[in-house]
């Protein structure tokens, strides 16, 4: 910076302001230091500015899984957020181990990230409570852990209702529920939801088949599970703990000359963008996505650079069901 200094003839605050606050330098000293920026092929230090300032200008939003387009999609309403504040966004996959989220925790707090966006493998980690002990904020988004932390969240027990409330709308009285690990808060919700809305119509009945994960994978083998129950006991309708599980389940129908809704009416969670152009067009529990992500990183800002006297919130917004071709039966 020094020598970008001397070849524009201005000072090092001159300087550091082009680079970190350009609207204090009139437009002819701006362009004068990077015109000797750019001659001299200068690239700032990130890593000697992070050390001046204490705090990198990052904000990370640790995931599940990021080949599952929800948190993609919850990512890009952080993006937004972070794009105006001129901060980037680390999308750090998990792939619900946590000793892989604690690494990423870890690794974080080393960086000085300006905070941490996380939907836990389990929120009673208490890797999450140490970091923000020591100063790193943290949002909880998907999950509401209670009033200790702010967080942004879908009632996914409301969420569960309304899938099941439609199927038993629609006649269905024995339904499977399709999801797992129940360690997760957010798939023993959807399913609470679901016994709460089957126990209002007396004859109706939940078969859970627990999944390993909530992916395709896991659906197209539930589908094999499902298809394998003798004609009697197999239901006639399932609500999936997400799209990815649906679209599997879906596919798994379609393989073995199952019809849907005919011989399987089939309800998501989550509406993402692939939910609407599957084969069968899948009725789903929509979530707020972009929301989500731009309101997680609002609030997390917001406590970073609230000082002390921030007040945390627990943000909850309400799903809606999006009814589509996979339960819609046809007339007659
Ligand atoms: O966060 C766990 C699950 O809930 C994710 O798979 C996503 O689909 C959300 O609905």
């Amino acid at each position: 910076m020094k020598t970008v200094a001397a070849h524009a003839g201005v000072s090092l605050g001159t300087v550091s302001n082009v680079l970190n606050r350009p609207d204090l330098v009139s437009a002819a000293t701006r362009d004068r230091v990077l015109a000797a920026i750019a001659e001299l092929g200068f690239v700032r230090n990130e890593s000697a500015r992070q050390l001046r300032s204490g705090r990198s200008r990052t904000v990370a939003y640790v995931v599940l899984d990021a080949g599952n387009p929800f948190f993609t999609d919850v990512a890009r309403g952080v993006e937004g957020v972070a794009e105006a504040a001129n901060l980037a966004v680390y999308l750090c996959h998990t792939g619900e181990d946590i000793r892989r989220e604690d690494f990423y925790l870890d690794m974080l707090e080393q960086q000085r990230v300006e905070g941490v966006l996380i939907t836990p493998t389990d929120t009673a980690n208490s890797h999450i409570e140490e970091l923000r002990r020591r100063g790193t904020p943290v949002v909880v988004v998907d999950r509401n852990p209670g009033p200790g932390v702010c967080s942004v969240s879908v009632d996914n027990i409301h969420g569960g209702e309304l899938a099941v409330s439609h199927l038993l709308e629609a006649g269905h009285r024995r339904i499977a529920f399709l999801g797992g690990p129940m360690t997760l808060g957010q798939v023993a919700d959807r399913l609470a939801g679901a016994r709460r809305a089957a126990e209002r119509a007396p004859d109706a009945e939940i078969l859970v088949l627990e999944t390993g994960t909530l992916n395709v994978a896991e659906g197209l083998r539930a589908g094999e599970r499902l298809a394998g129950l003798p004609a009697a006991r197999r239901p006639t309708a399932a609500f999936c703990a997400n799209d990815l599980l649906a679209l599997g389940l879906l596919q798994q129908m379609v393989r073995l000359g199952l019809r849907v809704p005919d011989d399987l009416a089939i309800v998501g969670y989550d509406d993402i963008e692939f939910a609407e152009a599957a084969a069968v067009p899948l009725t789903s529990v929509r979530q707020p996505r972009h929301l989500l992500g731009r309101t997680a990183a609002e609030l997390l800002l917001t406590e970073s650079r609230g000082g002390p006297g921030h007040q945390h919130r627990q943000v909850v917004f309400e799903p809606e069901l999006i009814v589509r071709a996979s339960t819609r039966l046809r007339p007659g």
